[in-house]
């Protein structure tokens, strides 16, 4: 039920609930909740967006011929704000965000907002949603930015109009495993991404196209897929939700971006981070038998954070890599980037905004 009075104003309302929302906090997984507040702003003539606004949440109205749902122009985003113990939130890298979804939306022939007006949106909308806001330690707020051709079309063209929206739900783990390793199957004959399509960017349509094997890997008991190059089959691309990477001594490989892999927020930044904890980092071609002497493997991603890999099994082989939790290196590196994200720790890497 929601607590805010109907007709009241933004503002009243704010001013009545800085109290947490009344939900298990010990519980949160990665599933939507509903909270109170989106954010909508409209691009109806050229490639400017008008002024946004807050608006209650809830359902959309949406031509039954949008671009979006007829010819799948669209893209996402994906961050976290985290509540510090004295009651401030954090964002982490909104900029990187932003200009990701400058860059898809080039791809997808879409208008984007600009850096400002996606970083001022984010923070209005996770302001608005304070109370959403899990306690220190217990998880984080997800954001989800959307870019979607929202203007009816019925031939294949570019939208007449384009909807910014963005919506925001607590969330805690991404895997139902937690923090425990997960288990990958390698996938060889489905393809997430080609060279010269858009795997590179965050659109829609690359998430669709990873269901079908996503979910027999889950049936057979997998966590997720593990996606190959489609050329050569060999060479590790990424996991249906997160980047890939692979330890062997004092050295972390992981997939050079080279348009058929997600360019991570936490990827860039885990690179960043494990250089300045002394690791030597290749953003390389990676071979998917690089796997059979890795030391460790982990995920990384803005829903997974970082996440250990416990087992890949590749052509009925079956690697371990220990079950029991991170390996050495990826609980140092997650270490370091969630104090960080959380503000337990100096950001001498100037990452994280205060609201
Ligand atoms: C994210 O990590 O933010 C993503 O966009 C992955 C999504 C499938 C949850």
């Amino acid at each position: 039920v929601s607590p805010f009075k109907r007709g009241a104003t933004f503002s009243e309302t704010q001013s009545e609930t800085c109290e947490l929302a009344d939900i298990d906090w010990d519980d949160l997984g990665f599933a939507y909740v509903p909270t109170d507040y989106m954010y909508s702003m409209k691009c109806t003539k050229g490639v400017n967006f008008s002024k946004g606004e807050l608006q209650r949440f809830g359902n959309i109205e949406l031509s039954p011929s949008a671009g979006v749902l007829n010819y799948g122009q669209g893209l996402f985003e994906g961050l976290k704000a985290y509540r510090k113990e004295d009651g401030n939130l954090l964002l982490f890298r909104p900029e990187e965000n932003a200009m990701r979804m400058i860059m898809g939306a080039e791809r997808m022939c879409m208008p984007s907002p600009t850096v400002e007006q996606f970083v001022d949106a984010v923070k209005a909308t996770v302001l608005a949603n304070k109370r959403w806001v899990p306690p220190p330690g217990k998880g984080s707020l997800y954001i989800r930015p959307l870019l979607m051709g929202s203007g009816a079309v019925l031939g294949l063209a570019p939208s007449p109009e384009y909807t910014f929206l963005i919506y925001v739900s607590p969330v805690g783990n991404y895997f139902k495993e937690g923090v425990a390793p997960i288990h990958l199957i390698v996938e060889y004959e489905l393809h997430r991404a080609t060279p010269g399509g858009t795997g590179g960017v965050k659109t829609i349509g690359n998430y669709a196209a990873v269901l079908k094997a996503q979910s027999a890997a889950k049936a057979r008991g997998f966590s997720d897929v593990l996606y190959l190059d489609c050329v050569q089959k060999k060479y590790l691309e990424e996991v249906s939700s997160c980047n890939i990477f692979v330890v062997k001594g004092n050295t972390i490989s992981t997939p050079a971006i080279k348009g058929t892999i997600l360019p991570g927020i936490t990827r860039k930044s885990i690179i960043d981070v494990a250089r300045s904890q002394g690791f030597q980092v290749e953003e390389r071609l990676v071979t998917v038998d690089e796997l059979l002497d890795a030391d460790e493997v982990f995920c990384t991603g803005t829903a997974v954070v970082v996440s250990p890999v416990g087992s890949i099994t590749y052509k009925g082989r079956r690697v371990s890599y220990g079950e029991e939790g991170f390996g050495a290196v990826s609980e140092q590196l997650y270490s370091v980037l969630t104090k960080l994200q959380m503000g337990l720790i100096e950001d001498k890497m100037n990452w994280t905004m205060e609201l």
